[in-house]
């Protein structure tokens, strides 16, 4: 069995997806793909929830009380690491990552981030790119180096921003097709790398 281990802080929309597509294209059963855990930074998240609710292992490990990124992200591997396994995908996860956790996982280590990257890497995507004028915005699955929102794009998806448009509703637009292009990333990452 190989494991896919999803990091959250929030909502967890695309694990969400991710794990609504694992089960309808039989990931399990066909390819020996499993979601073996969904790990949150956030005890309040309602990702944590909404994995509950769709009978998948959730663990929390806090950022708070750690006196440094570095102690942080040991003590998430050490619990990621748990499940061995094959790729940890960040989905919402909205922490910087240490250079010594991303060497870690250098190779099984894929995030999607709400823009056109190499447009807009950081935070505040939707409100940049209406602001500079952008016809249209995104969003990337990539994979993850040491530098925040880089390495090599695996996938994208193009929406229009609208006249008129505010943050949240470009955010709900862009939202939808993150929902499409992730679990399909994913899909054909393993497939490539197995
Ligand atoms: C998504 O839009 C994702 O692209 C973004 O957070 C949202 C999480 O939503 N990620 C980042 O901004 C990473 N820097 P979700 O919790 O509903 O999947």
């Amino acid at each position: 069995m190989k494991n896919i281990v999803i990091l959250i802080s929030g909502g967890g929309s695309n694990m969400a997806a991710i794990a609504k597509t694992a089960q309808k294209e039989a990931w399990q059963e066909k390819r020996g793909l499993r979601i073996a855990a969904v790990i949150s930074n956030q005890a309040d998240a309602q990702g944590l929830v909404l994995a509950k609710s769709l009978g998948l292992a959730t663990d929390l490990v806090s950022h708070r009380g750690f006196d440094s990124r570095e102690a942080f992200d040991a003590a998430l591997a050490a619990r990621i690491d748990l499940h061995a396994p094959q790729l940890v995908v960040l989905a919402g996860f909205m922490r910087i990552l240490t250079p010594g956790f991303v060497k870690h996982y250098a190779g099984r280590l894929i995030n999607i981030h709400p823009s056109l990257l190499p447009a807009f890497a950081g935070l505040h995507t939707h409100q940049r790119a209406i602001d500079a004028g952008c016809q249209v915005a995104g969003a990337t699955v990539h994979q993850v180096t040491a530098e925040l929102d880089h390495g090599a794009i695996l996938a994208q998806a193009v929406v229009p921003v609208l006249p008129g448009d505010t943050a949240d509703a470009l955010a709900a637009r862009v939202l939808t097709q993150e929902h499409l292009i992730f679990p399909q990333a994913i899909s054909s990452f393993l497939e490539r790398s197995a």
